[in-house]
């Protein structure tokens, strides 16, 4: 039986091979995808999003707009990392209109203040049986929730790449990308989601490495999306090799994927987790693991993976037999 999930992104390099992953995976029926600010200003968001589905050929998928800007701050962009455009600056050619099932949905009456993204998943949600995978900023969970919060009581799942329990940060000594681009909305959701955050964070998602062995292999499959995955991530090895000092590229998104299909590949712990939204360690996600404010568990907090068999079962998933040894 399919899983519907809405992936919530910011494509974003990793982003856009963890859309490559789900849409190339049978126990997911992706049925929309929604875009929030992060990596990139949304709308060049939305463009990588076309890319990546345009490369699996599903360009029926609807693709959403969603939050422009974080709750309460500006907008700071991961551009220094993911290229001006987002994938590398890598010449992704764009994607035409007449390449585009971009589905525009009709204004819906009280809620048309809120960006399509965010209406779109307040309305799926609320017909239920659906699960989120969030590998952007949470601004536009936190946007739905707080205008329908009804919704998210039919939610079966939310997967959240995000935050860090005892691994550092990556935008400060304590906080992570995701969290720290909207303190608010991370905090927000949650406070208030109706289940619990499956956090996938830099304690896992760090172990997830494309080598340079992984990327010398896929230049010879001469595949398309093995195409892809090199061009793209060209720039984020070069990042990589001058920011944290090693070789090849860390990608964080894919294993949220991977997570919320097989729960098997991670260990964890419940706790209670919030986020700080101010000061010197603004972003920074805090987990109670010793439930010293006695509040109930609201998160799934990942602490160790199988990185090698997650990269087995990536490749596979995009290559089938063709990956044999490419993971050793
Ligand atoms: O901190 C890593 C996260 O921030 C990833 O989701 C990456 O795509 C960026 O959004
Ligand atoms: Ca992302």
């Amino acid at each position: 039986m399919k899983k519907q999930v809405i992936i919530d992104c910011d494509p974003g390099i990793d982003d856009s091979l963890a859309l490559m992953y789900a849409l190339a995976s049978p126990e997911l029926e992706v049925i929309g995808i929604t875009v929030v600010c992060g990596n990139v200003p949304t709308d060049a968001g939305v463009e990588n999003a076309r890319k990546a589905c345009r490369l699996m050929g599903r360009e029926d998928i609807p693709i959403y707009a969603g939050a422009q800007a974080p709750l309460s701050r500006a907008l700071v962009t991961a551009q220094d990392t993911h290229g001006e455009d987002g994938l590398g600056e890598a010449g992704i050619p764009a994607v035409s209109e007449a390449e585009r099932a971009y589905d525009h949905m009709t204004a819906a009456g009280a809620d048309s203040d809120l960006p399509e993204g965010v209406r779109f998943l307040m309305e799926r949600l609320s017909e239920g049986k659906i699960s989120v995978i969030a590998i952007g900023p949470l601004t536009n969970i936190a946007m739905a929730l707080r205008r329908r919060p009804e919704a998210f009581s039919n939610l079966e799942r939310l997967v959240s790449m995000g935050g860090n329990f005892k691994s550092f940060g990556n935008c400060s000594p304590v906080a992570e990308f995701n969290y720290w681009v909207d303190p608010e909305a991370a905090r927000y959701v949650f406070e208030y989601s109706k289940v619990p955050v499956e956090m996938v964070g830099l304690d896992v998602t760090r172990k997830i490495l494309l080598t340079p062995e992984m990327i010398a292999e896929l230049k010879k499959l001469n595949h398309p999306m093995a195409d892809f995955i090199v061009r793209v991530t060209g720039f984020y090895v070069d990042f990589h090799k001058i920011q944290e000092g090693i070789d090849g590229c860390v990608i964080n998104d894919p294993l949220a994927v991977g997570y919320f299909i097989d729960r098997t590949l991670c260990s964890g712990i419940d706790a209670y987790t919030t986020v700080e939204t101010e000061g010197l360690s603004v972003g920074q996600s805090i987990v109670d693991e010793k439930g010293f404010w006695k509040k109930p568990a609201n998160s799934r907090v990942l602490t160790n993976v199988d990185a090698k068999r997650f990269m087995r079962t990536f490749m596979a998933a995009l290559f089938g037999n063709e990956a044999e040894g490419m993971v050793r």
